[in-house]
This record gives C-alpha cells, sequence and structure tokens, in this order.
C-alpha cells in the first residue's frame, strides 16, 4: 500500500477549497438568486444557512476527510458499518454534476473566443441560442450536436483533465492561480461596473431588501440550496479533499477560511454584475428588472455579454476578463468533483490513480455528450434541478444523521477540536444532531410537497412535459440511489472487517 498523497502547504490546502467552492455558482447563480429571492433580504436567509448547515457541515466534512483518510466511501464505511453507500451517493452526485457542469465550461471556453471579436454582434441572445447552442424545440428533439459546444467540451475535459494528471501534487500548483486570478479580475469588473452611470439602480435592485419575500417558503429552500452547491457540500470533494492534510492539521479555521472567502466573492460578484445592469438599463431608459431578464445561465451568456458591448470603450478587453474569470472560477470547481470520484474508486479497489483519472475524464466526457446535443440545455436544467433541491439536500440530511446520532457530533469534536486553531463548544454536537437535521429535513419535505402540488396542478418544472420530468429528475436520481447502494455493497480489501472508529 502506498502512502498517501499529501498537500504541499497548508495554504495548498486552502486553495484548493476555496477553488472548489467558488465556482460558475458564485459569479452568476448567486447574485440572480439574491436578486429574485428579496434581493438584499435573501442574504438574511442565506445567512442563516450557512450558520444552521453550511459551516456545520463543512467542518464535518473536513473532520471525516481527516480522520478517516479516505474518500466518502470508505470514511462512511468506517463511521458505520453499512452506510458506505452513503458515501457511494456523494460520489454518483458529484458524477452527474461533473457531467453537466463541464458543458457549461464549455460554453465558457467558446465565449473566451467569441469575446475576440464581439462575435454576438447585436444581437447576444439570438447568438447563445442560434449559433452556439442552436437549440432544438424541445427536450424531445436532440437534434444532433452543436459543433460549438462540442469543440469546447473537448477543450474543457483536456483542461480539467491536465489539472488534475498528477493528482494534489498537480492541483496544488494550479489552485496558485485559478483562485488568485479570478478575484483579482472580479476586482477590475466591480470597479468598472462601479464607475458607470446607472450603476447605483443596478446595485438597489440587487440589495434593496424585500422582506415579504421572507415569508415564501421557496425563498428558504433556495437559500439552503446555494449553500449546498457554493459549498461544495455533499459531494464528497471537502472529504477527499481533507483526506490528504497531514496528520497534525487545524480543521476549523481551514473551514471558516474556505467560506468566508467563498461567500465573500459571491457577494462582491453581485457587485460586478448589478452595477453593469444598471449601466445597460440606464443607456437604454429600461428598469433594471427589466434588462435583467430571468437571470439564471442566460445571465452570463447574453445579458452580461449585451450589458459590456454598451461600453463607451473597451468592451473586448472587459468581457475577456469576464469569461477568463468564469472559466479559472469554474476550473478547480470542475476538477474537484474529478478528485472526488477518484479518490472514492481508488481508496476502496487500490486501483492505480493515473489510470482512475483518465478513464473517469474519459466516461465524464461521453456522458457530457448528452447536453452538448441541441436539445441539451432542456436536459441540463432539469437535471440541475432535481439533483440539487432533492439529491443534495437529502445527502446532507444523512450526513448530519450519520454523525449525529450513529457516530456522535461530540466524539468528532473531540477529535478536531485539540488539532484546531478555533476550538468549538457544545453548539457543534446540538446543530448537528438537532438543529441541522431539523432544518434540512424542513427543507426536503417542503420540496417534495411542492412538487406533489405542482403535479397536480398539471405544472411541472420549467413547463416540461412529464415524461422529461421523470426521465431527467426521477429516473435520474434513481439510478443514482441503485447505482450507490450496489456499489456499497461490493466487498474489497478496504472495505472488509474495519472497525467503526
Ligand atoms: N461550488 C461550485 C460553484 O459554486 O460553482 C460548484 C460545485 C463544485 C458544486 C464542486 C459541488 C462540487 F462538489
Amino acid at each position: 500500500m502506498q502512502d498517501r498523497e499529501r498537500w504541499s502547504t497548508r495554504t495548498a490546502f486552502i486553495f484548493a477549497a476555496i477553488g472548489s467552492a467558488a465556482g460558475l455558482g458564485n459569479a452568476w447563480r448567486f447574485p440572480y438568486m439574491a436578486a429574485q429571492n428579496g434581493g438584499g433580504a435573501f442574504l438574511i436567509p442565506y445567512f442563516i444557512a450557512l450558520i444552521t448547515a453550511g459551516i456545520p457541515l463543512i467542518i464535518t466534512e473536513f473532520a471525516i476527510g481527516h480522520k478517516f483518510q479516505a474518500g466518502a466511501p470508505i470514511a462512511f464505511s468506517r463511521i458505520k458499518k453499512g452506510w458506505e453507500s452513503l458515501g457511494w451517493l456523494t460520489i454518483t452526485a458529484s458524477f452527474v454534476i461533473i457531467t453537466y457542469y463541464s458543458v457549461i465550461m464549455a460554453w465558457v471556453t467558446d465565449y473566451l473566443w467569441y469575446s475576440l471579436k464581439a462575435a454576438w454582434a447585436n444581437a447576444p441572445k439570438d447568438f447563445f441560442f442560434g449559433k452556439v447552442l442552436q437549440i432544438s424545440s424541445g427536450p424531445g428533439e436532440l437534434g444532433g450536436f452543436s459543433i460549438p459546444v462540442i469543440i469546447g467540451l473537448i477543450l474543457a475535459w483536456g483542461a480539467i483533465y491536465w489539472c488534475i494528471r498528477n493528482g494534489v501534487r498537480s492541483v496544488g500548483k494550479v489552485v496558485k492561480w485559478t483562485v488568485p486570478l479570478p478575484v483579482i479580475m472580479l476586482g477590475i469588473l466591480v470597479i468598472r461596473a462601479l464607475t458607470l452611470p446607472g450603476a447605483i439602480d443596478g446595485v438597489n435592485f440587487y440589495l434593496n431588501p424585500d422582506f415579504s419575500k421572507l415569508l415564501e417558503p421557496k425563498v428558504w429552500a433556495s437559500a439552503y440550496g446555494q449553500v449546498f452547491f457554493t459549498l461544495s457540500l455533499a459531494t464528497g470533494v471537502m472529504i477527499a479533499y481533507a483526506s490528504y492534510l497531514p496528520k497534525k492539521s487545524d480543521i476549523t479555521n481551514n473551514a471558516f477560511i474556505t467560506v468566508f472567502a467563498n461567500c465573500g466573492i459571491s457577494f462582491l460578484a453581485g457587485f460586478a454584475v448589478f452595477g453593469t445592469m444598471g449601466y445597460m438599463a440606464f443607456t437604454k431608459g429600461a428598469l433594471v428588472s427589466e434588462v435583467a431578464g430571468n437571470g439564471g445561465i442566460g445571465l452570463a451568456f447574453w445579458t452580461y455579454p449585451e450589458a459590456i458591448s454598451l461600453l463607451p470603450f473597451g468592451s473586448v478587453i472587459f468581457s475577456l476578463v469576464f469569461f477568463i474569470m468564469l472559466f479559472t472560477l469554474g476550473i478547480d470547481s470542475a476538477f474537484s468533483l474529478i478528485e472526488s470520484i477518484v479518490a472514492g474508486l481508488v481508496d476502496k479497489w487500490g486501483w492505480n490513480k493515473k489510470k482512475v483519472v483518465r478513464l473517469t475524464c474519459l466516461v465524464g466526457f461521453i456522458i457530457s455528450l448528452i447536453y452538448a446535443t441541441k436539445g441539451g440545455l432542456y436536459w441540463l436544467d432539469i437535471v440541475d434541478k432535481y439533483i440539487n433541491n432533492f439529491g443534495m439536500v437529502a445527502i446532507g440530511l444523512f450526513e448530519v444523521i450519520a454523525i449525529g446520532w450513529l457516530y456522535k457530533s461530540s466524539k468528532l469534536r473531540s477529535y478536531f477540536n485539540p488539532i484546531s486553531e478555533i476550538k468549538l463548544g457544545r453548539w457543534y454536537d446540538v446543530m448537528i444532531a438537532v438543529i441541522t437535521p431539523i432544518v434540512l429535513g424542513g427543507i426536503l419535505i417542503w420540496n417534495i410537497v411542492q412538487e406533489i402540488i405542482d403535479a397536480i396542478n398539471g405544472k411541472f418544472y420549467g413547463g416540461y412535459p412529464l415524461w422529461a420530468i421523470i426521465v431527467g429528475g426521477w429516473l435520474m436520481l434513481a439510478v443514482v440511489i441503485i447505482i450507490s447502494v450496489i456499489l456499497g455493497k461490493i466487498k474489497s480489501q478496504n472495505n472488509l472487517g474495519r472497525k467503526a472508529n
């Protein structure tokens, strides 16, 4: 048995964790979520979600990885016999996420090229849907591949593979660049945005609190979903990364640093995006709410390019800065998902890591081709919604049950406190055993009830047909569960006869 790989320095680990957390979810998802869910008031549920789920869970995942020195499946099998499948759930969920995340990276890659000549000219929306995605009429029509997306996808997977080819050694070197660089670029974009006329209206739209939204459960569900996604929780990433820490190593402070850096990046991104929207509204004599459109993916790929094209000078430079920022933000999130999968497989079967990395990237690339079809966007949208709203929250719930009830949070705390710079009190035990399970259980039940009510009313997510929701949503989740249970049942050298502690 070879020695476990190690991060070269503490900074390498912290950068890798921040790199995973800060991604596409920070630059467009967060600002859009905030704007749609009560603006400044969204920060309240977001903050509460951080305290009641995000922070306790990231500390827990760091501690599990460090203590059990393994990726999620073996780590959970050591926590409680028979719970290995929970680890595999995080791994299969990672696989689902990377297959579509890589496609968004493919679009970003294409846009690096398009930025050079502002290829979208006066019609960014038509350009995105018509020329890049070549969008079909609906999920029922895959309509062959979009060539630009395929090219971007090959480049994106090539870059992901290149970064991770030598495990944490190459990752440690890459994140030295891919973490500070987007922050600098974001700084440039914020300054540019806030010095434009009309920026203040955009910022008002972003931060102006609408407290009535706090009464809508949907806003709370969005806040918890966003916190899971942004901190890369319930995917085994943080467990795998922490398993490469040396024996004597801080846990809690590393977790706090990761959370603050990640959330700071999100908050700043809102100023860049909405300041620019304010300017666009100003030049068009329209309201910010009108120009910001319905946000989501469109925000990065057509609303923002359109706003940039209206700049008095430097459109090419600023759109390049924007897409380089997105690329460098996204790449380390993308390869962290691969690392989680690879750690899971290698730790259980002891296979050659380099070969597993190659194979995982190859299989990931092949499956991601589904989303590179002309109907791919519809499937991406459905899968993203169901894996996040149901999959991740459920996995998080099982994680806290496993630690809070079966292993005992006080026991985990007495493991990480002595090695950590910040010592946690008993509140951590109560949080993991009682509060986090209650809130996550509540969110999950609410999501399911809402889904049933919508189904009874014949309303399906995004207006898609029922069969597409069943295939991309429920069937996808069923396959994730079945594969995880099977993988958890297979015996190997490493999960045989291990003690629980
Ligand atoms: N945290 C990343 C983002 O906000 O874009 C996305 C992500 C990466 C989610 C890794 C989950 C994960 F394991």
